[in-house]
């Protein structure tokens, strides 16, 4: 009796500690690239990490076996193209993070990025929907406005879309914003939290500066604007042909992924971050994907939220940001 109970709680903690380690495999899709390496070390450190795979085509050995002497609780493995690496990188994920892809030179828009990235991330997403198809995925890859739908078309295709789990990662922007109205209003960027909406290039991008609490006058709105908007463009023009934002992104990326995380296993509740999602905020304009603030839970975006009461220099901002944004999903879409 004794021991059969003992049995019995043996295998009950066998398959709750095997179950809890693959709920926290995480996959980086471009991992020895310039956002991949440095995601990778934030994502090494972040304790509900248990499995890290890294695959990138080139260069992931090297990546993995330095990372793996970190000594934090997680294994790291390392996958290329042999061996079917994509498959053994995603087989199991929780959540699968994909900064893989080109980035801008100086005078490209994101947009320009579109031949090359839409195939990459069409072939990503081909071996998730058949290899990990419950997994959060975390879209990095530019142009988000169009990688995101082109994402969502292949698992559509395959009979495993769950919009609930397939995020664009906008956080970048909401990190800058805080960031530069901190500088502005000489504050600690900790107390400074900007709700950034829309969708990520230019003038997709929208902060709801009127929702911080803080005042501005005409001239710092319009400064503070552009310069959230634009602001890929100072780090992609001090980079000089060599990139575009790497560690800040890995930062962002880590802390999105922190809050999936925290959200689908940490047990945490209320975590609310704008990501670029299937939004109804404004389908009924055509606009099919859109990043508002979305509460994360067990399943992944369970609440999105409108965009609260915004000014009419905001309002101006949506208009501008809405033709564009359907422009860049139509464009994914039919990809
Ligand atoms: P990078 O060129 O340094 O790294 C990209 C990596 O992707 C390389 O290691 C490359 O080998 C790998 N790769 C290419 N094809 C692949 C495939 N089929 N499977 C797996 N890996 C593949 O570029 P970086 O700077 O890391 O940027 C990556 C992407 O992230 C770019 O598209 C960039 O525009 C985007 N980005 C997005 C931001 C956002 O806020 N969402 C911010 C900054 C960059």
């Amino acid at each position: 009796m004794f021991a059969a109970t003992r049995a019995t709680a043996f295998a009950a903690k066998r398959a709750f500690s095997t179950s809890a380690a693959n709920l926290s495999k995480v996959a980086v899709l471009g991992a020895a690239g310039g956002i991949g390496q440095p995601l990778s070390l934030l994502l090494k450190e972040n304790p509900h990490v248990t499995n890290l795979a890294l695959y990138d085509i080139v260069n992931t050995p090297g990546v993995a076996a330095d990372l793996s002497h970190i000594n934090t609780n997680s294994k790291v493995t390392g996958h290329t193209a042999a061996n079917n690496g994509l498959e053994a990188a995603l087989k199991d994920a929780h959540v699968v993070v994909i900064p893989a892809g080109v980035p801008r030179k100086p005078g490209m828009t994101r947009d320009d990025l579109f031949n090359t990235n839409a195939s990459i991330v069409q072939g990503l997403a081909e071996a998730a929907a058949k290899h990990c198809p419950k997994a959060h995925i975390l879209i990095i890859s530019n142009p988000v406005n169009s990688t995101v739908p082109i994402f969502a078309e292949v698992l559509k295709k395959a009979g495993v879309y769950d919009p609930k789990r397939l995020y664009g990662v906008t956080t970048l922007d909401v990190v800058r914003a805080s960031r530069f109205v901190a500088e502005v209003k000489n504050k600690d960027p900790k107390d400074v939290k900007v709700t950034v909406v829309g969708g990520h290039s230019g003038v997709t991008i929208v902060p709801l500066l009127s929702q911080t609490g803080f005042d501005f006058t005409k001239e710092e709105l319009d400064a503070l604007t552009h310069r959230i908007q634009f602001g890929g463009d100072e780090v992609v023009k001090a980079k000089d042909g060599t990139g575009s934002a790497t560690l800040s992104m890995a930062f962002a990326g880590a802390r999105f992924a922190n809050s999936v995380l925290e959200a689908t296993v940490g047990g945490k509740k209320g975590v609310v971050e704008p990501t670029f999602v299937k939004s109804d905020v404004f389908a009924k304009e055509g606009v099919e994907y859109f990043s508002t603030l979305v509460e994360l839970g067990p399943e992944g975006a369970e609440k999105i939220h409108g965009l609260g009461e915004i000014s009419e220099y905001e309002q101006k901002l949506i208009d501008a940001a809405l033709p564009e944004l359907k422009k860049n999903i139509a464009k994914g879409a039919a990809f």
